[in-house]
C-alpha cells in the first residue's frame, strides 16, 4: 500500500469543523477540500470564479460544501463572505487562509500595480480573512483554528518571486503573533510551507514548460520528486483537527528537504537572459489568460 496516497485520520476527525478555505476552487485547495469533506468537515470554498468553485462543489459535494464569490482583497466582500457561512452552516470555526497570485519576473520588470496586485491578495487578503473571523470567533466566543499556506521563501526570501516573498513574510509574521495574542480566545494560528506540488495554476505561472529545459525542479530536492497533493492535505487535516491541538504558532516545512539544498527557490535563474526572459513573459501571460 502507498501511503503517501492515503488518508491518515480516522473518518470523523473533523466532522465539528466547519472551515472556510480561500482559494478553494482550484489547486492545493481543492485537495484540501477534499480531504477536509472526506474526514467529516463542512466547507465554504472561495474564489473570484465561480464557475471553479461550482465545479469543485459538483466533483465533491453539493450538500457539504458553499460556493462563496469573494475577492480576498476587499473587507466588504470578506465580510459579506463570512456572512453567508455563517447563515448557512450555523457556524465558522476554521480558516484556511490558501488564496494566492503570483508568477516569476525580475523585480525591475514589475510596474508597481503588478507589485501591489501580489502584496494585496496574499498579505491582505490574508489580514482581511483573519481579522473577520477572529472578530467573529472573539465576539461569539468560539474556539478555532487557522492555518495558513506560506512558502519555504517566506523564511529565506527568494529573488524573481520578491512581491509573493514579502507577502508570505508577513503572513508568517501574522501566524506567529496572533499565536499567542489570540491563543487566550482559544485560537491556535499555524502555517504549513510547501515545496513544489505540480498544480496549474502554479505551473503555469511559475514553471513554464520551455522552462524545464534550464531549471530542473527535481535535482534542488534531495528526495528527487515532487510533493503528492495527498501528503500535503494530511498535514492540513492534522493542523486543523484536535489532534493538533497543542500545535500553535508552528510552521511546518513539507519540501523533501529542498530549501536546505539550496535556500531561495529562483535565485538559479540568474543564468536567464533577457531575451529568453521576454519570451516567458509572453508565455506566461497568455498561460494565464487560459487558465
Ligand atoms: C510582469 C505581469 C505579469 C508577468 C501580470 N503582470 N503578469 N508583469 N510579468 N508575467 C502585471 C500586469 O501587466 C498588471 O500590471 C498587473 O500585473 C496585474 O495583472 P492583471 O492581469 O491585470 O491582474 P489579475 O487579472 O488580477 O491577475 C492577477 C495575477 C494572476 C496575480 C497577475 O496571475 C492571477 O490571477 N493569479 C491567481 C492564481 C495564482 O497566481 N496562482 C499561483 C499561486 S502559486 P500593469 O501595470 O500592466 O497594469 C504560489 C506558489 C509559490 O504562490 C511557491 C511555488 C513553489
Ligand atoms: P492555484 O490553484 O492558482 O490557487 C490559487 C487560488 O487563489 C485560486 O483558486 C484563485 O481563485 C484564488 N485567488 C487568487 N486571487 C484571489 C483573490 N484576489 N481573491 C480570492 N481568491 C483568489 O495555486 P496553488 O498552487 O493551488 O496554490 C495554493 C496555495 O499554495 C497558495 O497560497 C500558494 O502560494 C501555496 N503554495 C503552492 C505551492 C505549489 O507548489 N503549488 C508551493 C508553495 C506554496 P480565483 O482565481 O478564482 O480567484
Amino acid at each position: 500500500m502507498n501511503l503517501r496516497q492515503e488518508s491518515m485520520l480516522k473518518a470523523e476527525s473533523l466532522s465539528d469543523k466547519v472551515i472556510w478555505v480561500t482559494g478553494g476552487g482550484t489547486g492545493l485547495g481543492k485537495s484540501m477540500v477534499k480531504s477536509f469533506i472526506n474526514l467529516g468537515a463542512r466547507v465554504a470554498i472561495s474564489g473570484r470564479r465561480l464557475e471553479k468553485l461550482e465545479e469543485a462543489q459538483k466533483e465533491i459535494s453539493r450538500d457539504r460544501i458553499l460556493t462563496v464569490v469573494c475577492d480576498v482583497r476587499e473587507s466588504v466582500q470578506v465580510e459579506s463572505a463570512l456572512s453567508q457561512i455563517v447563515d448557512h452552516f450555523g457556524i465558522c470555526n476554521g480558516l484556511v487562509n490558501n488564496a494566492a497570485g503570483n508568477f516569476i519576473s525580475p523585480t525591475e520588470r514589475l510596474s508597481h500595480r503588478a507589485f501591489d496586485i501580489i502584496l494585496d491578495i496574499v498579505l491582505k487578503g490574508t489580514k482581511n480573512c483573519t481579522l473577520s473571523c477572529g472578530k467573529y470567533w472573539i465576539k461569539n466566543n468560539i474556539p478555532a483554528n487557522v492555518l495558513n499556506i506560506v512558502t519555504t521563501y517566506a523564511s529565506t526570501g527568494s529573488g524573481y518571486v520578491v512581491p509573493s516573498a514579502m507577502a508570505k513574510a508577513g503572513v508568517l509574521a501574522m501566524t506567529r503573533s496572533l499565536a499567542v495574542e489570540w491563543a487566550k480566545y482559544g485560537q491556535r494560528h499555524n502555517a504549513i510551507a510547501p515545496g513544489p506540488f505540480p498544480t496549474k495554476g502554479a505551473w503555469d505561472r511559475l514553471f513554464p514548460k520551455v522552462m524545464t529545459k534550464k531549471v530542473s525542479l527535481e535535482n534542488r530536492i534531495p528526495l528527487r520528486r515532487m510533493g503528492e497533493h495527498q501528503e500535503l492535505t494530511n498535514l492540513a487535516s492534522y493542523l486543523m483537527s484536535d489532534y493538533s491541538s497543542y500545535i500553535n504558532g508552528e510552521v511546518v516545512t513539507i519540501d523533501g528537504g529542498e530549501w536546505l539544498q539550496g535556500a531561495g527557490q529562483f535565485n538559479q535563474m540568474e543564468s536567464i537572459t533577457k531575451d529568453e526572459w521576454d519570451i516567458l513573459e509572453k508565455i506566461i501571460r497568455s498561460n494565464q489568460k487560459k487558465s
